[in-house]
């Protein structure tokens, strides 16, 4: 039962007002949940719920929703009998009665789903990692994909790639997932000074050098995985990327990379060389949200090769994961809890993607708290994957710190992909 249901207007690693939510529960449990937010975000996303009052925040607070939580949400619940959290999911999605959460705002009813599956494991007296694993799933310690570079709607640099992130998958256990990615970083950092590089970071916490072609950014990326000692590829450190296309696809549907016009063809051609040239072993968003045709034609060309994520056009949403399937789009998608509202929703999300073969990541946004939920969730799913940032900034780091904490009280869960 829960007794207590509190939100507050906190900041976000980007100082943007977010909400903290705390739910009390009968027997005692008291936790806490931050809510993420991104800024290259799908168009079919649960809404986010802003005041659009200029005089706070420029326009981006969230008192109606902190005042959701603490009116209609604390009402709603309150006193109520419930099974599990698929039956406060369930209420909530009831009460919100939208398609896209935006009568209550996605923020409002994502804060509350997490922190009652926090207080929901504290009452049960477990980690919220198995609190949270589905049954006849395997949980096991994600490899870390650390973005250690930054562009696109993340960086005020001019490269249009988004995110390129290394994945420590050949290493041993998550704590020497946890060092190569630390030590590439610090190698990389020494790199682009001695290039003479500005060594800024973008909002996940990656370097954002004036670089502009994405090929220069594999390249010093690739010295530093060498310099740090360690193999590059599959066996080692491998790279992965998310170009989030969509943010700059055209109006007339072609891609302006490096000052260039591609058309999907020509894209698609490009990441074909890169594949080649350069330990890529996953690309996310490799083409805009709308792309569909693109979409094909790319898991057509290179699915049998790499991981092809979507994130932009799924949006975590398991009936879009599983049209998507039928159509050929991508082997993979991304996993982000407040695109599709709740946590409920969420681990169906991860089981369409089991149930189909698809890949699973699970990710942070731009925006992000202390919160380290998503270490958890990732374990929970056993989906293997699981993105979080750069190796600096107490948000990011956080999440792999607690991946860190699991596996030390828990020896006997497994690390790495899982397939
Ligand atoms: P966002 O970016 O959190 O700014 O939306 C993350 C991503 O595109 O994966
Ligand atoms: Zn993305």
């Amino acid at each position: 039962q829960i007794v207590t249901l509190r939100a507050v207007e906190i900041l976000d690693s980007r100082s943007r007002p977010t909400l903290s939510v705390t739910v009390g529960l009968s027997g005692g449990a008291v936790a806490t949940a931050g809510v993420p937010s991104g800024a290259s975000t799908g168009s079919g996303e649960a809404v986010e719920l802003r005041d659009l009052d200029p005089a706070r925040y420029g326009g981006q607070g969230v008192r109606t929703a902190v005042g959701h939580v603490n009116g209609v949400i604390a009402d709603a619940l309150r006193g109520r009998e419930f099974a599990d959290l698929a039956a406060v999911d369930g209420a909530l999605i009831e009460l919100d009665g939208t398609p896209d959460k935006s009568r209550l705002g996605a923020n409002a009813v994502i804060g509350v789903s997490m922190a009652v599956a926090r207080a929901a494991a504290v009452e049960a007296g477990v980690p919220l990692w198995r609190y949270l694993a589905p049954v006849g799933v395997a949980p096991r310690l994600p490899v870390p994909h650390f973005n250690v570079l930054n562009g696109g709607a993340h960086a005020p640099n001019p490269l249009d790639f988004q995110e390129f992130m290394i994945a420590p998958l050949g290493a041993p256990d998550i704590a020497e997932a946890v060092r190569a990615g630390a030590e590439v970083y610090a190698a990389l950092r020494k790199r682009l000074r001695d290039a003479g590089h500005d060594t800024g970071l973008g909002d996940e916490g990656g370097f954002a050098p004036a670089l502009s072609r994405p090929e220069d950014a594999l390249d010093v990326i690739a010295q530093a995985i060498a310099d740090a000692g360690y193999p590059a590829g599959r066996d080692g450190v491998a790279i992965a990327l998310d170009p989030a296309a969509s943010e700059f696809r055209q109006k007339d549907g072609r891609y302006r990379v490096d000052g260039e016009l591609l058309d999907s063809g020509d894209l698609i051609a490009r990441y074909r060389r890169i594949v080649e040239d350069y330990p890529v072993w996953s690309i996310e968003d490799g083409l805009g949200e709308d792309d569909r045709e693109g979409w094909a034609r790319l898991t057509t060309d290179l699915g049998g090769h790499i991981q092809l994520v979507g994130d932009d056009n799924f949006v975590t949403d398991p009936a879009v994961i599983s049209a998507a399937v039928c159509d050929g789009i991508a082997n993979a998608s991304l996993i982000k809890p407040n695109q599709i509202g709740t946590v409920t929703e969420t681990l169906q999300a991860v089981a369409v993607c089991r149930d189909v073969g698809y890949g699973a990541m699970v990710s942070h946004r731009s925006g992000e708290t202390e919160d380290s939920f998503i270490a958890d969730f990732a374990v929970a799913t056993g989906c293997g994957q699981l993105k979080s940032g750069a190796p600096a900034r107490g948000e990011r780091v956080a999440k792999y710190n607690r991946l860190v904490e699991i596996a030390a009280d828990n020896p006997d869960l497994p690390y790495g992909l899982g397939r």
